[in-house]
């Protein structure tokens, strides 16, 4: 048994998520989790809302909220969502809660104590009719790459230049819309990674299991030579810049935390939160010296969080302990990076009615129906475009046919014709003998395919045996049998259920809620859900392990097919290939 710790980086507070962000980092991180759980591992899955920086301020002035409120409101809505979908984490945080701000500070002075962080003076937009510093967003202005009127102060929308605000060309205020602005001297903190880039090099180096997208988005930034990043802002809602008696710094009174350098922290906050609630203890996750070296920590991201995950993250964990003699803080292990699912190719936009955002979906669809289709398409290796005629392919072909099909057929089956129980009679033969060489060969498989965070993999090979389920019914006919040899029939519909219930079985990471009913309906205990398949030989053992005798019932239609009308109604809604 290993202990696992897994994070998904932290959804921005700004607005429910689309499906998009949803299969790049929740969605992966809940069905390992839940794949992990089931093999006995112990598992501590932990998430939380990213509630600091502009995205969060500018979002609640849109809905015409104090940021808190905001902030709170839209926590809750996040936090209802991903109950919907069945997101399994032990916890949801905050980034904005009390732990976050103390840990984010001490973080911030061991780095200054060990030389990690300086005071610089840079050059800032200052409004005047608004009395304060436009960090990033809050300044737009024209674009001095291509002369785009409405560029932001931190990026160019319209040829996607990452800019600084003071080059921006006519600046004017995002707050007011006032040009009457002006470029002034100001001081930020900086964390200076580059002080740490070869640590950080050999460690990238040393990774093992990092999926390329991962590694080499971080050697690309390594090679061409780490700055140092600021990680304060002009902002009032955030983390305030404090001294070590908690009194607000001199000179950084109207600053903040840049959101990029609390939000990683709350990782650890949120299991500090995690254990108090709880009772247990958070320093066996986190500190190496408590217990965290068997740890195996194991991160979720969409690739353009990347670079935070794997340079300053890092440099503020390495930071705490530069000479082996402070506190020694838990790195990520195993980072899972993803592409992007796109829509039809292009992006999500509530504003351009293209997309289904998180609150939507579940009006369109079961929870269990997006988990299979995303998380069988998930964008592993390259992006991925979500079209409504894969999906209702997936779920009509994968869900409805292979699995739900099989499931009624046999129970329905045997309840009809067997009282509903196990029957007895008759020896396995040929076909069962095919079967178990299958499960065999394709059960370990899949246990590697998890293990090895593969899930496009895992999912074929869950396809596969369901598939395989099918194929033997056919090969065992235990209807055709009934007439002449109802032992022989006995055998096909024995194994049979014994299949039913290992489908249900391996379907709980990924389709839990059908998971739950088939397992129901079989009267499968939890104590036998879990995924002990064992050895070549405990495997020959599956077709036969439900007791003769057992009672079973037949479950509700799984799943229901999804029509053509629908895709319509849906494309008009939500946009599609046109
Ligand atoms: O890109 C994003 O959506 C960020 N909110 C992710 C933060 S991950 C973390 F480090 F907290
Ligand atoms: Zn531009």
């Amino acid at each position: 048994m290993a202990k696992i710790l897994i994070t998904s980086a932290l959804p921005y507070i700004n607005g429910v998520k689309h499906l998009g962000n949803l299969a790049g980092s929740m969605l992966p991180a809940d069905v390992y989790a839940r794949a992990m759980r089931l093999m006995g591992h112990d598992v501590l899955y932990i998430c939380a809302t990213d509630e600091h920086g502009t995205p969060a301020e500018l979002a609640a002035q849109a809905a015409g909220m104090k940021v808190a409120e905001y902030c709170e409101k839209m926590h809750i809505a996040q936090k209802g969502a991903g109950a919907q979908f069945k997101l399994s984490y032990d916890y949801f945080g905050r980034s904005s809660a009390p732990s976050n701000h103390a840990l984010t500070q001490h973080f911030a002075h061991v780095l200054e104590e060990n030389g990690l962080i300086e005071e610089r003076v840079s050059q800032q937009v200052y409004s005047n009719a608004d009395g304060r510093f436009l960090p990033d967003r809050y300044v737009e202005g024209t674009c001095p790459n291509c002369g785009f009127e409405k560029a932001r102060g931190d990026q160019c929308d319209n040829c996607g230049k990452l800019l600084d605000p003071v080059d921006l060309i006519d600046p004017y205020s995002a707050v007011s819309g006032s040009k009457d602005v002006e470029v002034r001297d100001t001081n930020h903190l900086y964390l200076k990674q580059s002080a740490l880039s070869d640590d950080l090099r050999k460690w990238v180096n040393a990774a093992q299991g990092w999926p390329p997208l991962a590694s080499s988005i971080a050697l690309k930034w390594l090679d061409e030579g780490l700055r140092d990043r600021s990680i304060t802002r002009d902002l009032s809602w955030g983390i305030p810049v404090t001294d070590k008696d908690g009194s607000v710094r001199e000179g950084f009174e109207g600053k903040v935390f840049y959101v990029w350098f609390d939000a990683p922290i709350e990782y650890i906050a949120a299991t500090q939160d995690w254990a108090a609630e709880t009772d247990a203890d958070w320093e066996s996750w986190w500190l190496t010296d408590k217990g965290a070296d068997d740890v195996q920590y194991v991160q979720f991201m969409g690739k353009d969080n990347v670079a935070f995950h794997t340079l300053s993250f890092p440099t503020t964990i390495i930071g705490q302990n530069p000479k082996k003699m402070g506190e020694p803080w838990k790195l990520v292990d195993q980072l899972k990076a993803f592409n992007w699912v796109t829509w039809y190719g292009g992006k999500f936009s509530t504003s351009e009615k293209r997309g289904v955002f998180m609150d939507q979906a579940l009006d369109i669809a079961p929870s269990d129906y997006w988990r299979w289709h995303l998380i069988a398409n998930a964008p592993e290796s390259s992006d991925t475009a979500f079209t409504w005629e894969e999906f209702q392919a997936s779920v009509n072909s994968d869900l409805a046919n292979v699995l739900g099909n099989f499931v009624n057929r046999i129970t329905k089956y045997c309840v009809g014709k067997f009282e509903g129980k196990v029957p007895e009679g008759g020896e396995d033969g040929e076909a069962e003998a095919w079967l178990i060489k299958e499960l065999q060969t394709r059960l370990p498989q899949l246990v590697s395919h998890y293990e090895a965070r593969e899930f496009r993999k895992a999912m074929a090979e869950t396809r596969a045996i369901w598939a395989a389920g099918n194929e033997y019914l056919t090969q065992a006919a235990p209807w055709t049998h009934y007439k002449t040899d109802v032992d022989q029939a006995a055998v096909g519909v024995r194994a049979g259920l014994n299949l039913v219930a290992l489908f249900g079985i391996i379907a709980q990471p990924i389709i839990p809620d059908a998971a739950e009913k088939i397992l129901d309906a079989m009267n499968i205990p939890p104590a036998n859900r879990t995924w002990n398949f064992g050895k070549h030989d405990d495997i020959a053992k599956l077709i036969n392990a439900l007791p003769i005798g057992h009672a079973i019932n037949a479950p509700d239609v799984l799943f229901t097919k999804i029509e053509d009308p629908d895709i319509e109604l849906w494309t008009e809604r939500f946009g599609g290939g046109q």
